[in-house]
């Protein structure tokens, strides 16, 4: 097993109470904790699973971060999709390595990043936002990944459309994506999903008709809650705060031609 390398990803964690510090390795670099200061040329070299002691004396471990605390600990300018809808997501819109995905906006690149990971070396995501800023964060986060050679960044409203046709899936992260399904249509293969994540029941009121009106059957509407229990055996309980809300997800299947009701609405 090869040790840790300079720019290697390290979760340090600690089993005092679970603290854990998401690192990049960065020779001459130390991380400081509250329970006290690791200096990084100490961690290179060691591999992950290791244990290592703080300046203070206090137990850490090196673990391998995985993508899900990566996306939930990722630099962010923008709101992010978070791992609870990011599983679902990728389950939803199908996606496999290889796989072409077409995603608005980029945002962050916490969702970026995850679908560059599923896709593989011979897949690919086109990945657009209007915002520069946001595109270089959510670029910079793929690279900090590993994954951004498979990304098509392209600074773009999505009033203008995609450039791809035929994709496997597209997912919207926007304001408004009922604006924009017309666009969408024109970028997805027949048959394939769209997915999208909204905050508020007042847009998924806007959405419904839309989508109906743009020939996507199969509407899905969902909201995911997910309750962590405290890992002690002896007390085995739920955590005491709950995050109460993040985002509704909708799905939709891409048909040809004019839906018959009661797609389009009518009982
Ligand atoms: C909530 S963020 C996306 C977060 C991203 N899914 C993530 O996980 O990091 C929404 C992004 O959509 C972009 N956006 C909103 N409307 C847009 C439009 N019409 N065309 C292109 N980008 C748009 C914004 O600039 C913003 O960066």
């Amino acid at each position: 097993m090869t040790g840790l390398k300079q720019e290697d990803l390290v979760l340090l964690w600690s089993p005092k109470k679970g603290d854990r510090y998401l690192i990049r390795l960065t020779s001459g670099a130390s991380q400081s904790t509250h329970l006290g200061l690791l200096r990084h040329d100490e961690l290179i070299g060691l591999s992950y699973g290791d244990p290592v002691l703080s300046n203070t004396g206090h137990d850490f471990f090196l673990l391998k971060p995985s993508i899900g605390e990566y996306m939930r600990r990722i630099r962010r300018q923008t709101q992010i999709v978070f791992p609870k809808e990011a599983g679902y997501i990728l389950l939803h819109l199908s996606l496999f390595p290889g796989a072409r995905v077409i995603e608005c906006g980029s945002g962050s690149g916490s969702l970026t990043t995850l679908f560059a990971n599923m896709v593989g070396d011979h897949g690919r995501v086109f990945s657009y936002d209007r915002r520069a800023d946001f595109t270089a964060l959510a670029h910079a986060n793929c690279e900090r990944w590993g994954v951004s050679e498979r990304v098509e960044f392209k600074v773009r409203d999505l009033a203008e459309g995609f450039d791809e046709t035929d994709a496997d899936a597209v997912f919207l992260d926007v304001q408004a994506p009922e604006d924009y399904l017309r666009q969408v249509r024109r970028a997805l293969a027949p048959g394939r999903q769209l997915g999208l994540i909204v905050p508020t029941t007042n847009q998924l009121e806007r959405i419904i008709p839309a989508l109906q009106a743009e020939s996507f059957v199969n509407i899905e509407i969902l909201e995911l809650l997910l309750r962590r229990y405290k890992a002690t055996a002896a007390r085995l309980r739920p955590e005491d705060v709950m995050v109460g809300h993040t985002g509704f997800l909708v799905f939709a299947t891409a048909v040809r031609g004019k839906v018959p009701c009661p797609e389009n609405g009518e009982e």
